[in-house]
């Protein structure tokens, strides 16, 4: 179960918030921009009262608290726990548990899902859990549903000239770092959703059926996946 696994990344304290978030050691300068791109596609204001699910260690939920009112979080508690040793963490309010078993009585003006909805086994279940999630969001509030890996969008990329620059200087810098690491304790994905244009589309049709606009946007290229990922963008009626 992916939760334990990432659970498990938390639990050992020799690990970086970056690999506990599941990103490599060398993406920790990358891993730094995502918040300012989110800023954007959140359309963040003061007033706004953020959830984030699937939080992993709050690198994004952290720095995104001190712009928000409220902020709330779910993931596995010992993901939490480490989220809780990191500073500023205190007016945080914690979720512990399986966002499909949780149960949260409030609504929100911004909800993110980032490099989560990957890990679920079929797209039944994350249109399930997607619509868990829009039903807590306010109405004209906004979701993103971020850091999709689809895979059409890699392979466009790999077969292009700077997709095959990139790949061989990616191998190399990955070589010389955490590439242990992540063999050691990588997600097991047999379980796990393997994002197409189709499913990307197929999600961002079926969420504009239940009342809601949905835009399927670019990542900039230096995010940590910037050049494979990408983000729907979701503003409830
Ligand atoms: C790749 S990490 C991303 C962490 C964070 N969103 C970020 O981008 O820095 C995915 C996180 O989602 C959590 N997660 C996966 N499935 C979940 C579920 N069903 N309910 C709650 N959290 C879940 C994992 O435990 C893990 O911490």
């Amino acid at each position: 179960m992916t939760q334990e696994n990432y659970a498990n990344f938390a639990r050992q304290q020799n690990a970086s918030e970056t690999q506990v978030a599941g990103r490599y050691a060398i993406q920790v300068l990358p891993e730094k921009r995502i918040v300012a791109d989110l800023l954007h596609k959140l359309a963040i204001e003061p007033e706004d009262t953020l959830l984030e699910i699937g939080c992993g260690p709050g690198s994004l939920a952290l720095p995104l608290s001190y712009l928000v009112t409220e902020t709330s979080v779910v993931d596995h508690q010992d993901v939490l726990a480490r989220l809780k040793s990191r500073g500023g963490a205190k007016d945080i309010r914690l979720y512990p548990g399986d966002f499909a078993d949780v149960t949260i009585n409030q609504q929100f003006s911004k909800i993110l899902l980032y490099s989560v909805l990957h890990y679920l086994p079929d797209f039944d279940s994350i249109a399930k859990f997607v619509r868990k999630a829009f039903d807590l969001l306010l109405p004209e509030g906004r979701m993103v549903l971020g850091d999709l890996p689809n895979e059409d969008k890699k392979r466009r990329f790999l077969a292009s000239a700077k997709g095959k620059t990139f790949i061989e200087e990616w191998n190399l810098a990955v070589a010389g770092s955490d590439q242990d690491f992540h063999a050691k304790h990588t997600i097991s994905t047999p379980n796990t959703f393997g994002f197409h244009d189709k499913a990307v589309f197929q999600l961002a049709e079926l969420v504009r059926s239940w009342g809601a606009e949905t835009y399927v946007l670019p990542q900039p290229p230096n995010l940590p996946f910037g050049h494979t990922r990408e983000d729907l963008v979701i503003i409830k009626r």
